[in-house]
């Protein structure tokens, strides 16, 4: 069987998406689910290319057990509607740009984030950039419950 290719997408990759990278592979791993699961992030912008995660992403991920340090930024590419199964949005912005770099064919692909937490009232990820430390708080409650509806969905249509 061939892996589910899931991308989390923001708009620099360095708080956010992987933020939601680190959480999902920590729950595809827990679910003995790492050899049917892939999952990768990047940002719509190349503002951060090569860099790691924000460091207040980091500490926050990693008071709950995630290691975001492995990973570096990058930026979203053509190539990337093709490879992956699910493209992930963090925000409508980000949703907007990845929308209108999507070929045709791929468009089913490209969902918001929060499309999987049905039961969260927010539809979007805030930006924790420029806030303080409760917005990275914020940024891993909302993407642990997208997390499960995603694996779910996942089980549900390619498992
Ligand atoms: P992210 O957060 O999209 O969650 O990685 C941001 C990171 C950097 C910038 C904006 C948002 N920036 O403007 O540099």
């Amino acid at each position: 069987m061939s892996k589910v290719n899931v991308l989390m997408v923001c708009l620099g990759n360095i708080c956010r998406s992987p933020t939601a990278q680190g959480v999902f592979e920590n729950f595809v791993a827990e679910q003995g689910l790492s050899h049917h699961i892939n999952t990768d992030s990047a940002g719509t912008h190349a503002y951060h290319v090569g860099e790691p995660p924000d460091s207040r992403a980091q500490a926050s991920a990693l008071r709950r057990g995630v290691d975001l340090s492995p990973q570096r930024a990058r930026k979203v590419e053509q190539q990337d509607f093709i490879n992956f199964d699910y493209v992930l949005a963090m925000d409508h912005s980000n949703h907007a740009d990845l929308m209108a770099m999507c070929p045709g064919e791929h468009v089913s692909k490209v969902h918001l984030f929060l499309s999987f937490a049905p039961a969260v009232p927010e539809d979007e990820v805030p930006d924790p950039y420029y806030g303080g430390g409760k917005g990275f708080e914020k940024v891993l409650d909302l993407v642990e419950e997208a997390s499960m509806g995603l694996l779910e969905d996942i089980r549900k249509h390619h498992l």
